[in-house]
């Protein structure tokens, strides 16, 4: 089986509800984390978010997870702020985008901008992404967007394990 990590960043908690859900559906999947390095709070912080986003802006991060070159893709989980990619993880993926393997987007969002935040990490990466799917925040909250979740995670388990047979058969069990 491929290697694969899910790297949310979540300022109400719901990315990182996404996250945790596709990693129980997928057997092996790894979790990591993306904080921003000072918190935000209350009116003043979501316009900060705003900010972040209209002026593309890159706020200082943690990452706490597994070193992402040692697997063979990454999802990265964020929401929308502003039509846009949040900017935590705008700082993520420029930070580390030379070691990045493939990497697929989920946008977690009211109802719109997920296009752009494709957009923006295939643009920062230099390549198209592997995949990317956009869950409303009300289909996570309501556990409806678990099928879809499950989908999205096998049809990348799929074609990870197509593109790296020799991971494939290091981590599946040989014959008995
Ligand atoms: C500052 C800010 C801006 C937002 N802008 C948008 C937007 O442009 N489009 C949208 O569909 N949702 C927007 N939302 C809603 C979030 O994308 C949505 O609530 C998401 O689920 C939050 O994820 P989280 O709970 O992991 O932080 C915005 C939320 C915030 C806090």
């Amino acid at each position: 089986m491929s290697r694969i990590l899910v790297i949310s960043y979540s300022w109400t908690g719901t990315c990182t509800r996404l996250a945790k859900l596709m990693c129980s559906q997928q057997p092996g999947w790894q979790l990591g984390e993306i904080r921003l390095a000072k918190t935000r709070k209350g009116r003043s912080g979501y316009w900060r978010c705003v900010l972040d986003s209209v002026l593309r802006l890159r706020p200082a991060f943690l990452y706490e997870g597994p070193f992402p070159r040692d697997f063979d893709a990454v999802v990265l989980v964020s929401p929308i702020w502003a039509f846009s990619l949040a900017g935590p993880m705008r700082s993520f993926v420029h930070t580390w985008r030379d070691h990045l393997p493939d990497v697929a987007v989920i946008s977690v969002m009211g109802g719109a901008g997920a296009s752009n935040a494709v957009r923006e990490v295939e643009r920062l990466i230099g390549r198209p992404s592997a995949r990317h799917a956009a869950f409303t925040m009300q289909e996570v909250e309501s556990g409806q967007a678990g099928i879809a979740s499950r989908k999205f995670g096998d049809a990348l388990r799929e074609l990870e394990d197509f593109k790296h047979p020799e991971t494939f058969a290091a981590l599946s069990p040989g014959p008995a």
